[in-house]
Formats: structure tokens, sequence, C-alpha cells
């Protein structure tokens, strides 16, 4: 499909969404919204993909929102349209999504980064959550996602201040899982995800679904909701394949999709 605001491609069976923006450090206006959202919905659906990965440009993830799009909004229009309620198909995709950033990730750009699954920084990268400084707040998750990342004190100074944090500290802080040289961050980003994409696709997953759900429930109920999937997995394949191969001392053949 032909994107305005976005170049898609396939790198084995990864999907590879780079932002695409330049002019405007890749905004993310309601188009680069419906064409991201679009484009993760086609890599799910592609029985041939294992996981994604969004990137943006060496000097910008994306630094935000798109200013001059919201505005000139009303209240009333805010409200009854639900603006950004739009990002939450963004989050029921099924698939891992490895965000990859260089540059600015601000505002919506870190929250479009805390949204997929992990965060793989270049150290270029610079995070934050300047919403404060335009006289608004987070909006499409900030203020809840990064105080679960990050902890209550650096979430209420980067909200509160406005201040950005650079590669170093948001591994520090556990808001990204690794850092990489900036020339290497789409090599390393596609060669987790292409990791990933080897294994076994229910048992990723449901890796994932059992994650996610640590957010969303006691710890007792998650548990329970792992052990039940942890036993559904021995009725695939893909188990009797895996465990098989470690006996066997080979490499394991997944073909559950
Ligand atoms: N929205 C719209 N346009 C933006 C933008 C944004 N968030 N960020 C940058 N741009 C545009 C600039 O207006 C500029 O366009 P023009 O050339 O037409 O003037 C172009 O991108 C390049 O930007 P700068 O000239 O400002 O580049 P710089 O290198 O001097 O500064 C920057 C880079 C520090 C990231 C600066 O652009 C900046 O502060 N951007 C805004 C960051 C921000 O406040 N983000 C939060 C947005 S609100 C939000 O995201 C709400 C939410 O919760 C979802």
């Amino acid at each position: 499909m032909d994107y305005e605001t976005i170049i898609t491609e396939t790198r084995g069976k990864v999907g590879l969404i780079t932002l695409n923006r330049p002019k405007a450090l890749n905004a993310l206006n309601s188009r680069i919204l419906a064409e991201l959202v679009s484009a993760v919905n086609g890599f799910c659906a592609d029985p041939g993909i294992g996981a994604v990965v969004v990137t943006g440009s060496d000097k910008a993830f994306a630094a935000g929102a798109d200013i001059k799009e919201m505005q000139a909004i009303s209240y009333a229009d805010a409200y009854s349209q639900d603006f950004f309620v739009g990002w939450e198909e963004f989050t029921r995709a099924r698939k891992p999504i490895i965000a990859a950033v260089a540059g600015y990730a601000l505002g919506g750009g870190c929250e479009l980064a805390m949204m997929c699954d992990f965060i793989i920084a270049a150290d270029t990268a610079k995070f934050g959550q300047p919403e404060i400084t335009l006289g608004v707040i987070p909006g499409m998750g900030g203020s809840q996602r990064l105080t679960r990342f990050v902890g209550k004190s650096k979430a209420m100074d980067m909200c509160l201040t406005g201040r950005m944090m650079d590669a170093a500290e948001a591994e520090r802080s556990g808001l990204v899982s690794r850092v990489v040289p900036a020339a290497e961050l789409v090599e390393e980003a596609v060669k987790a995800a292409a990791k990933i994409a080897d294994f076994s696709l229910p048992s990723v997953m449901m890796a994932k679904e059992a994650v996610n759900r640590a957010y969303e429930t006691t710890l007792a109920e998650g548990l329970r909701f792992e052990r039940r999937l942890f036993h559904s997995l021995f009725a695939l394949e893909d188990q009797k394949e895996g465990m098989a191969a470690f006996a066997e001392k080979r490499k394991p053949n997944f073909t559950n999709r």
C-alpha cells in the first residue's frame, strides 16, 4: 500500500515501519496515526511476519503530537471525538512491536515508543514529556506509562519540568531495554525482531499477552493467567518440537503460525 507519512518494508520475517514526516520531525498527526495503525494491522495479519519494528529518523523518532494540528481544537471537539483514542488501536496489536528510537522522542513520540513492547535506543536518543511547556499535559498515555516504567519521582520530574532524559538515563531508569550506537540502531532492532520472529509465534504472542497482563491485574490473577497460557502451549506442535530439539541437541523448527 502507498503511504504518505510512513515507509514500510519487510526484512525477512520482520515488518519495518519508518515514520517519514522529516520536515515536522515526524510530528504525529491524524494521517500518520491512520497509516501507522493500517501498517501494523497489515503486518499482524500477514502470516509471514513475526515481529515489527517502528523507527524514525536520525534526528527524531517523533517530536510529539502535531502541535499545529492540535492548536485550534476546541474542548467540545476534543471531548466529543475522544481525541487520541485512536492510538488505542495501535496498542491492540498482538505481534511484538519494538520501538527503535534515535534523536527526539518527545510528548506523543515518547508515548508512542512506550506503546511498543520494548524500546531500543540509539545513544543519541532524548526522551521527554514537554506538554507542560505548551499549557497541557500528556494525552497519549505519558502520565500513566512513564510512571509504570520509571516510577513516580522521575515521572513527576519529567511531566512537571518538561526536561529531557538522555539515552543513558533512560536505560538506567528502565525506560529502554538497551542502548546501541546510533549507526547500528535499525540493524540491531531488526536483529532483535528477527530473533523473536524465529520463535514459535503463539508462544511469542502469549508471552506478550502475559507480560502486558502484569500491568492490568493483581499478582495472584496474573500468575494464574500465566499458568493457564503456559498449560495451553502444550497443545501445540511447537512445544513438542522445541523440547525435542533441546533433547536431541539440534535447532528447533517451529511451524505453528
Ligand atoms: N508538532 C508540529 N510541528 C513540529 C513539532 C510538533 N510536535 N515538533 C517540531 N515541529 C516542526 C517545527 O515547527 C519546525 O517546522 P517549521 O520548519 O515549519 O518551522 C520543524 O518541525 C523543525 O523543528 P525545529 O525548527 O523546532 O527544530 P529544532 O531542532 O530547533 O528543535 C525540538 C527540535 C526541540 C524537538 C523542537 O522542534 C520542539 O520543541 N518541538 C516540540 C516538542 C513538543 O513540545 N512536543 C510535545 C507536543 S504535545 C504532545 O505530544 C501531546 C501529547 O501528549 C500527545
